[in-house]
């Protein structure tokens, strides 16, 4: 019987390659190109699933052109790239890769807080530019983390590992807000206590985003939501761009309506709002939130491995939709 045909769509850890190779005939860039939608369109010609980062959008104009495609596999926990409705209705299974990121990325996620709350960024580019001359009681003094109040918006997992680190290692008191409210059991063990959004914006002195990027998450922290926030306040964003309205960021940063603010991801990345670029009070880094080898592997091998359960008829291991299954 012959195998599968699966697009591998970047370069990826040649152990994973390795790892598909006995299961499917596999079509890899390994030379990292970056393909335009109708590129991808064309070297999807023929496949039967793919192999994705998480930036290559699978909507209903690439599932009528591509209908041999049956299971599109992120290796990433995110899935905005995917139209899952269109996938749904195209019979295409989507995936994604939950846990195996979890941990690496609250470890980041608390990184990016203290970075930015300690202004460690700004002081390294002062040193490293020789302007360095003497101590000063006040040089880059940034704001307390420790037994400060540490605000959670969306409480999923990270969001959770990020409650635990705050309350257990620095004696934060943690809120958060959320879609759902958490078990009684699990705010215990995160010592977090459910609040309003309003509340949440008030009384935050690091303001911590891990939730969705979804229609309804479209720009949840703007000028409004900005103006509310304490101007002593610092924002951190590792979920996604989009969920932060970037120009009123900019401008917030700029006119000191908050103090400062960490970044993994942004409106239109690779791209960085020119605003942002030109305030010193914003630590800056290019969506590295999960970014350890053993982690980017597991997320990697997740993926593969969700394609090999889904063509051996297993059924997807971390299934984002549930398409209508196709003959
Ligand atoms: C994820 O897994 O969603 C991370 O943001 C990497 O894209």
């Amino acid at each position: 019987m012959s195998k599968p045909h699966i697009l591998v769509a970047r370069d990826i850890f040649p152990e994973v390659i390795e790892q598909l190779a006995p299961h499917f005939e596999v079509h890899a860039n390994q030379d990292d190109t970056l393909w335009s939608q109708a590129e991808l369109i064309e070297r999807l010609q023929g496949k039967d699933g793919a192999l994705l980062t998480g930036t290559q959008p699978i909507n209903a104009e690439l599932l009528a052109a591509c209908p041999r495609l049956r299971i599109a596999a992120n290796m990433t926990v995110g899935y905005n790239n995917f139209d899952v409705a269109a996938m749904t209705a195209a019979g295409v299974q989507g995936t994604n890769t939950p846990d195996v990121l979890t941990e690496t990325t609250a470890d980041f996620g608390f990184a990016l807080l203290m970075a930015t709350a300690r202004r460690m960024a700004e002081a390294e580019h002062y040193l490293r530019a020789g302007l360095w001359k003497s101590w000063r009681y006040d040089m880059f003094a940034g704001s307390e983390v420790h037994g400060s109040t540490l605000g959670i918006l969306g409480m999923g997992r990270i969001g959770q590992g990020i409650a635990r680190r705050g309350a257990h290692g620095f004696g934060m008191n943690v809120i958060y807000h959320n879609r759902s409210r958490l078990s009684p059991a699990l705010e215990a063990e995160c010592q977090a206590r459910y609040v309003s959004k309003d509340e949440l914006l008030a009384q935050a002195d690091h303001l911590v985003l891990v939730l969705p990027y979804t229609r309804e998450s479209h720009h949840a922290i703007g000028a409004a939501e900005l103006a509310r926030m304490k101007p002593t306040a610092t924002l951190v964003n590792i979920a996604r761009g989009g969920i932060v309205d970037d120009a009123a960021l900019a401008a917030a940063l700029k006119d000191g309506r908050i103090a400062a603010a960490g970044l993994d991801v942004f409106e239109g990345e690779p791209g960085v709002h020119p605003g942002l670029l030109a305030v010193p009070n914003v630590v800056l880094t290019p969506h590295i939130a999960s970014a350890t080898v053993p982690t980017r592997l597991a997320m990697a091998r997740l993926a593969a491995d969700n394609l090999i359960a889904f063509f051996d008829g297993r059924g997807a291991l971390t299934p984002v939709n549930q398409p209508v299954h196709r003959s």
